[in-house]
Parts: C-alpha cells; sequence; structure tokens
C-alpha cells in the first residue's frame, strides 16, 4: 500500500499531463512507488494501474521492460554492472568478476544478509567511463578498477 505522501508525488506528475493522457505518468509512478517500498509487487503495479486508470498488464509491461525498475525484491544496495560490449571490451567482465567474487553472489542473486543485489546491465551511455556500474538506479561510478571496487563495497557495507 502506498503512502499519502506517494500519491501526492504521483498527483504532481499527473498534473503534466492532460487529463486523458495519465498513462504518460506511468513511469515516474513506478519509480515512486519503488522508491517507497523497495521494488514493485504485482499488487503494487496494480495499484498504481488503479490509480492511474490503466490496465494492470501494460503498467507490468512498462515495469518488465526496463530494468531499473525491480520487479523482485532486491537488497539494500543494488548495484547493476554494464557488461555491454564497450565496458565488456574495457573492463566490465573483470568488474563484475570482482564483485562477484567480493560477495560470494551471481547476477541477479542478493547477499544472504539482504545487502547487496548484483544485476546485470545494458548500456548507460557513458561507455568512455567504462567499466560502468550503478548503485541504487542513482549513483553513477565510473573508471571501476579493483581498487574503486573494493573501496565502493567497503563505503557501501558501513
Ligand atoms: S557499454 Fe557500458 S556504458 Fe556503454
Amino acid at each position: 500500500m502506498l503512502s499519502q505522501e506517494c500519491y501526492k508525488k504521483i498527483d504532481r506528475e499527473l498534473a503534466k499531463y492532460p487529463a486523458d493522457q495519465r498513462q504518460s505518468a506511468v513511469m515516474a509512478s513506478l519509480a515512486h512507488a519503488q522508491v517507497e517500498l523497495g521494488w514493485l509487487s504485482p499488487d503494487t503495479m496494480q495499484e498504481v494501474a488503479d490509480y492511474i486508470g490503466m490496465p494492470a498488464i501494460a503498467v507490468q509491461e512498462v515495469a518488465t521492460f526496463y530494468n531499473m525498475y525491480n520487479i523482485k525484491p532486491v537488497g539494500q544496495h543494488k548495484i547493476t554492472v554494464c557488461t555491454n560490449l564497450p565496458c565488456a571490451l574495457s573492463g566490465g567482465e573483470r568488474a563484475a568478476k570482482r564483485i562477484k567474487d567480493a560477495l560470494g553472489i551471481g547476477f541477479r542473486d542478493t547477499t544472504a544478509d539482504g545487502k547487496f543485489t548484483l544485476m546485470e546491465g545494458e548500456c548507460m551511455g557513458a561507455c568512455g567511463d567504462a567499466p560502468v556500474m550503478l548503485v541504487n538506479n542513482h549513483q553513477m561510478c565510473s573508471f571501476m578498477s579493483d581498487e574503486k571496487i573494493d573501496a565502493l563495497l567497503e563505503e557501501l557495507n558501513k
């Protein structure tokens, strides 16, 4: 169940579009719901669909298409490593292995303590900064050497 505060944020998104185009606010609405609840359960997607006035299946289509939406529960920190070709050729695979080894998990896994989830991501538009990773969908980390990865994990583990 979304909070009134979250509904206020969704209302602000809806206000950006004509009344007969409420579905245009679905992506932002899902993002607010995810920030509040951590992930988008089927019930949450249904709630957003009901509020916006669009079919639940259409909301699910959006949520499952974009990989920044969490359609399963994730850990406290979600680390998404870009493994697309430019990053892969510039250390992305090595960076991913470093994190896998450090956390003892693979892609789409969460550590037993619920602290970290590791995801494989698509190009983040920063290929020149490879290897690139994103923390919790907001913090872009560039030129991720082994040393920088170790420092990042230590910082997030505090
Ligand atoms: S391929 Fe990794 S940011 Fe573009």
